[in-house]
């Protein structure tokens, strides 16, 4: 029961998240049953899968091309081969992805329709169903719950962004308490929690630090974060909780930025910094901005050789023991 709450919280908050994003005249963000009308009426129209190859594996639209909007590079020049007379219709899990894809697409000089709610409303309304509308028994008809979970969760860590651009919308105190709970429950050291969080939410304060510190995007909420420093591990634990916050925020609609150059800014102004109280032994870490997107940054490319598989065993000569 309470996976099935989760869940349909993520989808919901996805779905808001999804609303927040700017509309290009070129791009038709329509639901389901209208996305099938649509296509049906258009046997020209080319399906464009944006998620990543393994999702579009477990399960695609007949007939859909995939290429994967995560990265980027490969997007941008695969999609330019594509036939600007027709018109492209675009699906991503939930809607995130292909939000920002057609938005892409349409700077492109592409005519794009993309399906709200992406293949988790598809599938759960109108999968290749020829009745083509919505019922409440097709929506049962969703995949696994454990499945949705797991893509959910994924969708979420992929999409995320730095944001540095935020509206003047405030974050709701019971959504921040949330996210802020999230924080602290991230794994720490020995669970000593070697970490004080001092939470700037009020717009007066805000807009102060704002103006004093460099480096300090304008947001309605900063969270400023100290490790003790008696515990060589207490930084870990506060990227950790960051993280915790970043990806929380980001399940609600909400961006955030983890900061480095402010920290050393407040350094710079003992008065400023002895004003977020932190106890004796505890040194200012890490800030980080929250708030409401008004920006939809593209992907910042990584290094998958960053990670390498190796047989140490291979490497060591052989323990006498073994022979
Ligand atoms: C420890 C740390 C310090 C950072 N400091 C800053 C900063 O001072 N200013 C800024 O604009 N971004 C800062 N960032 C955000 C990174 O630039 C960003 O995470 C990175 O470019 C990857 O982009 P992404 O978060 O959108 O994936 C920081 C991130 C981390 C983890």
């Amino acid at each position: 029961m309470k996976l099935l709450k989760f869940i349909a919280c993520l989808l919901m908050i996805t779905a808001g998240a999804f609303g927040l994003k700017a509309q290009h005249s070129n791009v038709k963000t329509v639901d389901p049953t209208e996305f099938k009308a649509l296509l049906k009426a258009d046997p020209k129209g080319v399906i464009l899968d944006v998620r990543r190859p393994d999702e579009y594996k477990e399960g695609h639209m007949p007939g859909a091309l995939n290429i994967n909007w995560l990265d980027p590079d490969a997007f941008k020049t695969e999609a330019r081969k594509l036939d600007k007379g027709k018109t492209i219709y675009l699906y991503c899990r939930s809607g995130r992805r292909s939000a920002e894809a057609a938005g892409w697409l349409a700077s492109e000089g592409y005519k794009v329709v993309d399906l709200r709610g992406g293949w988790l409303a598809w599938d759960r309304c109108c999968a290749i169903k020829e009745s083509g509308s919505c019922s409440p028994a097709g929506q049962q008809a969703a995949g696994s719950v454990q499945t949705a979970a797991r893509a959910a969760v994924i969708d979420n860590i992929m999409t995320r962004r730095s944001i540095r651009k935020y509206s003047d919308k405030a974050v709701p105190r019971d959504v921040l308490d949330t996210i802020l709970n999230c924080g602290i429950n991230a794994p720490n050291g020995r669970n000593q929690q070697a970490y004080e969080v001092k939470v700037v939410c009020d717009p007066e304060s805000a807009a102060l630090l704002a103006a004093e510190v460099d480096g300090l995007y304008k947001a309605p909420v900063y969270l400023f974060i100290a490790n003790r420093t008696d515990y060589d591990m207490s930084a870990i634990d506060v990227g950790l909780l960051s993280e915790n916050v970043c990806l929380s925020a980001w399940a609600y609609g909400l961006g955030t930025v983890n900061l480095g150059s402010p920290v050393r800014s407040m350094k710079e102004k003992p008065e400023l910094l002895k004003k977020l109280g932190f106890s004796e032994g505890y040194d200012l870490c890490l800030a980080i901005a929250l708030g409401y997107p008004e920006e939809t940054p593209a992907a910042k490319p990584r290094d998958a050789g960053k990670v390498q598989f190796i047989k140490i065993a291979e490497l060591l000569p052989r323990c006498s023991t073994t022979r």
